[in-house]
């Protein structure tokens, strides 16, 4: 039988011979790592976890949190806040950081996350998924504020997401290529399944909401109009188009196959729709450290300054021949 790799043999092998994770970073991994398959269980049961309602409560984004959101958040927390590794965490579903309370120790790291990404899609028994990003606390001294997390994505130590489909898969990189595992659900472990995630550099696949089309900036606009006319356009081929309204499910189809996945900024969404640092900041890592580009039409999303937790951006991402290609749209239109 073929030796199968799991979860922890590969953070170790990255904390042994590459010097990509330091111990403490290897077991906040694991630890999260351990609350996706909580919430994957949870998600899993459906309707039958008695769990799912809307419970009326409003996140801090202005939208109706269902109860299976503040699970998943809860069960982050809970797992992550005990371990020694963290100074604090901050997530879609919080106002600000949640600071490692004082009974357990602080240690070097910042968390950030979105607990359950596409969870409009948990309705239908769609794909939905968690997201999270890491960062070193740059003052390890001071108990974190939110400036601490204000950090480009470019700092990022490891960023990574669950997605709960048919199967669960968790997407991971720590700065050292990007890498997928399979949750084997009787043995409970994450098995390496995509050793070497590469993004084909073209692509005739794009993902966006088509029904924004009428708000879109120009640049958009010609690009999707291109991909549409197929053969007889300037591109000379035909495009597919995909859209699961679930970031991880989405960006996971562009790590397998390829493709462009764009949220942009439009006259509606004026800043974008997506959160930088929960949503675009570590999709971008994960996305370039398996070949592929990632903007937010015009510059690198990772050398971005963010200025706040919540804050909002547009994102191109995906394939590096077509994403460099929408970039160069907006250059011509400027
Ligand atoms: O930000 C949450 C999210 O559900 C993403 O996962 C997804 O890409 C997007 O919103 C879907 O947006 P829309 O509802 O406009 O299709």
């Amino acid at each position: 039988m073929a030796r199968r790799v799991t979860l922890t043999q590969y953070l170790l092998e990255q904390q042994r011979s590459h010097d990509k994770v330091s111990p403490g970073l290897r077991l906040l991994l694991e630890v999260v790592a351990r609350a996706c398959k909580m919430i994957g269980y949870h998600v899993n049961k459906g309707p039958l976890s008695g769990i799912g309602d809307v419970v009326g409560n409003i996140n801090v984004q202005g939208e109706a949190q269902k109860k299976l959101d503040v699970v998943a958040n809860e069960v982050l927390v809970e797992a992550n806040e005990w371990g020694g590794q963290l100074a604090a965490m901050v997530s879609e579903e919080m106002d600000g950081p949640y600071i490692v309370p004082d009974r357990y120790p602080r240690g070097e790291y910042l968390l950030l996350m979105d607990p359950l990404d596409g969870s409009s899609n948990l309705d239908v028994n769609g794909p939905v998924g968690t997201i999270f990003s890491v960062l070193r606390h740059q003052d390890e001294g001071r108990v974190p504020d939110e400036n601490a997390f204000l950090q480009p994505g470019s700092k990022q130590v490891a960023a990574g997401f669950a997605l709960y489909g048919p199967a669960t898969v968790l997407v991971l990189t720590v700065g050292n290529g990007t890498v997928g595992f399979t949750l084997d659900k009787e043995l409970g472990s994450f098995v390496l399944t995509q050793p070497n995630i590469r993004i084909p550099e073209d692509t005739s696949e794009f993902a966006i909401n088509a029904s924004n089309a009428r708000n879109w900036e120009p640049p958009v606009k010609r690009y999707i109009d291109e991909c549409l006319a197929g053969k007889t356009g300037p591109r000379g081929r035909d495009f597919n188009m995909r859209w699961v309204a679930s970031m991880v499910a989405d960006v996971y189809r562009i790590l397998c196959r390829g493709g462009v996945f764009m949220y942009p900024r439009d006259a509606k969404h004026k800043e974008g729709r997506l959160r930088l640092m929960y949503e675009a900041n570590p999709m971008s890592f994960i996305i370039e450290q398996a070949g592929g580009t990632a903007t937010d039409g015009e510059r690198r999303i990772l050398d971005l300054q963010p200025t706040a937790l919540h804050q909002r951006v547009g994102v191109v991402m995906g394939s590096k021949n077509e994403v460099e290609r929408i970039a160069a749209y907006h250059r011509e239109a400027s």
